[in-house]
């Protein structure tokens, strides 16, 4: 993954840098209030943030295959999240729950391959947390070792701290989730907003307690976008939004919900970039008519 000459004591980056969770950490840090509540940027503790963009908000995107990683890395994300959601978007499961470990280990791997320079965190799936230390440091250290991945995120907060804890006392960086997570849709009874009113105190503590536990950034998931707000400027980490509104300190989208690909579901904080599920549609109806008509192929895609 890493590209850099090794000279001496020197490493030379030979491209643009690589994200690493620590850039990720360090972007909120390199961040300070300006004039008209825009950001300014100053050195970071490493320098490194400053070269990656120290002063800018954090994009990041889910990929769950070779093609569009390199897509959406060419495209410049600093954070690439092999997300469960590939169990909805890519396995046509109606939630999160039966995404297993080979999924999510088959998918990481593909991104991996493709080198991407965002940093690649891949999502520990449902229950494989869970069942005492030794499980949970296998099952993670699964994706670092064999799919390539550089962090994992798990989904909870009060509950799973200790497990954080241990994770990346074992150097593996951890990035949390809190608010609406959707491998607790069956306790939420469906993907609903979570944090309104005084079930907000929660969800400010399960934040605290992931920020606390050592995850380097935490993503906050279909809440009001006040606590959003509260939850971004009490925590020492940036938190990355979907569905929390504008001031979170990075935000992150479903690909297939930005390039309107995935049509069964379109939640409201997913904003569409480009209509391409519509593209595809006209572009393959148009094939099924030229097969048809025989006007595809013609001489010019053939051989002689
Ligand atoms: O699985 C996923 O894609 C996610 C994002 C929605 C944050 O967890």
């Amino acid at each position: 993954m890493f590209r850099g000459l090794f000279l001496g004591d020197d490493i030379v980056e030979t491209a643009r840098a690589k994200v690493t969770a620590a850039d990720i950490f360090l972007r909120k840090q390199a961040r300070e209030p300006g004039a008209g509540g825009r950001t300014e940027r100053r050195a970071s503790t490493n320098g490194k943030a400053g070269e990656n963009g120290g002063g800018r908000k954090i994009a990041a995107v889910t990929a769950y295959d070779y093609t569009f990683a390199r897509l959406v890395d060419a495209a410049g994300v600093d954070v690439i999240l092999v997300g469960d959601s590939l169990g909805m978007v890519m396995m046509g499961l109606p939630n999160t729950v039966g995404v297993g470990m080979e999924a999510m280990l088959h998918h990481t791997l593909s991104v991996s391959r493709a080198g991407p320079r965002a940093l690649l965190v891949a999502d520990m799936p449902f229950l494989s947390y869970d069942g005492g230390v030794d499980r949970v440091l296998t099952n993670a250290s699964r994706f670092l070792q064999e799919a390539g991945a550089e962090a994992v995120k798990l989904e909870g907060g009060v509950r799973v701290a200790d497990t954080i804890r241990s994770l990346v006392g074992a150097n593996i960086p951890v990035m949390g989730h809190v608010g609406l997570t959707p491998q607790a849709v069956h306790r939420f009874g469906g993907f609903k907003v979570q944090g309104r009113g005084r079930d907000g105190e929660q969800v400010f503590e399960d934040a605290l307690a992931v920020a606390e536990a050592g995850a380097f950034s935490i993503v906050l998931e279909s809440i009001p976008l006040e606590l959003g707000r509260k939850i971004t400027e009490a925590v020492h980490v940036p938190t990355i939004g979907i569905g929390a509104g504008p001031h979170c300190d990075g935000q992150v989208l479903v690909l297939q919900d930005m390039l309107g690909l995935y049509e069964e579901f379109r939640p409201k904080f997913a904003k569409v970039y480009a209509p391409l599920g519509e593209q595809v549609k006209e572009a393959v109806s148009r094939y099924v008519d030229e097969v048809a008509a025989g006007e595809f192929p013609t001489e010019s895609h053939s051989f002689r």
